[in-house]
């Protein structure tokens, strides 16, 4: 039996407690708003989930210490603009052992946060806490069908491998599957955006339009949502998953989905602070717009269907022009990014009829790989859609660079292939190999550390954007042999 807090009485936070109490855990719910515990307290019932009934079992309270302290799990369902007030009254009572989940879905406009990334920070002002306690929880799930035990789906999404199980056990239930996913960037990228996908499926339903239009949306919207979420580093996996294709179409398809039915209205006509009073209930996908567009311009990807609703919402574009403006676009090539990746998996032999996406490469040893590293690669990858890292071979670092490594070749590589920032690893054979190797990837940036300024500029010659980064301070690979030497 585990011990949950449910942080927030709204529709989804009562579905789960409901849930988690009927297998058997020991459950509490708090809300901001002392009326809400009286009115539940009193009817054991939720205003917008019917007949649906609140399971005596579930204890309830006014006051937030008693809600987080000695408790295992503490989920956070409070709308997605309370996120960060609610961590800010948390972060006193929180224990560096408890699991925060969050079920909350958006991202934060200006410091393009996540949730989870929100959360982890406003705690940390108080006391430390490790972004590893905290899980988000996201999937096709309505409310209004969980409440009722209908078959759902869910993701239990943790850097840590060991809390996203704990948090998949305890919320495993006869009608409730979870599965665990360690990109919690993508899982709770794809939960935002797609709110704003299930406005244009609303619209377009509000316009008379049909089926065909639904399954456009629902299918474009996951490339877009996944060609953003791989130029930000995240898995491709992910955004074909539960949390990104599965919560796509329920959101996109179902009239229990606010955003859905927000959308409904504006594409009927109605002005969009009608629609969503008519609504009457948090629209996330409206509230995500602003940190989408930003995302769009820090991260260079173009949004179609996200712009859009963005102009319709925003400027008042009218949604028979937004439609019109979408169908003017310049023809382009269906095959996305992430079945290049696919494509490429098993490939030794780079393919010459790559469609345009863009390369960026860098060369190194890698050797004991440290957060330096990290650090390099996940900005070499920001810069474009593919990274390439051409890896020193023994031989080489050994007879040229003068860097024995501790791991071999193969050992670098494997670390390498398992990062998430890389696509492709190469051997570095030779000082000379780069152009050649910049013609036959089809690569636009070649990324280097600051301690090789200047070295590669003759390479801009040919046309390669050659950029020397930073180096984190303070950490080598030379300087860790060193210290445990010591
Ligand atoms: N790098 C970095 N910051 C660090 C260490 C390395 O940005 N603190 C970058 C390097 O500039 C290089 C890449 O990571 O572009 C690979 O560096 P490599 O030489 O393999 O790692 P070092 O830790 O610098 O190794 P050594 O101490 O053996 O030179």
């Amino acid at each position: 039996m585990v011990k949950l807090s449910i942080i927030g009485t709204g529709t989804w936070g009562i579905a789960l407690a409901n849930m988690l109490c009927m297998t058997g855990h020991d459950v509490m719910a708090w809300s901001a708003l002392p009326d809400e515990i009286d009115y539940i307290q009193k009817y054991r019932k939720h205003p917008k989930l019917g007949d649906t009934k609140i399971l005596e079992g579930i204890s309830l309270t006014k006051e937030l210490k008693e809600a987080v302290e000695g408790r295992d799990v503490i989920v956070f369902a409070v709308p997605s603009n309370f996120v960060r007030s609610t961590a800010a009254r948390v972060a006193e009572f929180i224990q560096p052992d408890q699991i925060i989940v969050d079920v909350a879905k958006g991202i934060e406009p200006h410091t393009l946060f996540t949730m989870s990334e929100i959360i982890e920070e406003e705690i940390n002002k108080v006391k430390p806490f490790d972004y590893g306690q905290i899980v988000a929880l996201s999937g096709p799930t309505h409310a209004e069908e969980v409440s009722i035990g209908k078959p759902s789906t869910i993701v239990s999404a943790c850097v840590n491998e060991k809390n996203a199980k704990t948090v998949q056990e305890a919320f495993m239930a006869p009608f409730m599957r979870v599965y665990t996913n360690s990109d919690i960037k993508g899982v709770e990228l794809s939960a935002a955006l797609k709110n704003i996908v299930a406005l244009a499926a609303g619209i377009c339903h509000g316009l008379g339009f049909g089926d065909n239009a639904t399954a456009a949306l629902i299918t474009r919207g996951v490339a877009e949502v996944s060609t953003l979420g791989i130029s930000m580093g995240c898995s491709t996996h992910t955004f074909y998953g539960l949390a990104g294709m599965g919560d796509m179409i329920v959101t996109c398809t179902s009239q229990h989905s606010r955003n859905n039915r927000c959308g409904t209205y504006i594409g009927q006509g109605y002005p969009v602070k009608e629609a969503i009073e008519k609504v009457g209930m948090v629209v996330e996908g409206i509230n995500a717009l602003d940190a989408a567009y930003e995302l769009s311009v820090k991260y260079n990807v173009e949004l179609p269907i996200i712009r859009s609703v963005y102009d319709v919402v925003k400027f008042g574009l009218s949604p028979k022009d937004a439609v019109k403006k979408i169908y003017a676009r310049e023809s382009k090539e269906e095959l996305p990014f992430s079945v290049l990746e696919a494509m490429h998996e098993n490939l030794n032999e780079p393919k010459k009829s790559m469609p345009k996406i863009k390369r960026v490469i860098t060369y190194g040893t890698f050797d004991l790989l440290h957060y330096g590293h990290i650090n390099l690669l996940r900005r070499a990858k920001a810069m474009g859609d593919y990274l390439v890292v051409a890896l020193s071979t023994d031989e080489f670092a050994t007879l040229e660079k003068g860097k024995p490594c501790y791991f071999n070749y193969e050992e670098r590589k494997m670390l390498l292939e398992s990062m998430r920032y890389v696509d492709l690893v190469i051997p570095e054979e030779n000082w000379d190999q780069k152009s050649k190797d910049c013609q036959l990837y089809q690569i636009d940036t070649l990324v280097m550390g600051e301690d090789w300024k200047g070295k590669f500029d003759d390479l801009k010659e040919e046309g390669i954007n050659v950029i020397y980064l930073p180096r984190t301070p303070e950490i080598s690979t030379s300087q860790i042999k060193e210290d445990l030497h010591n």
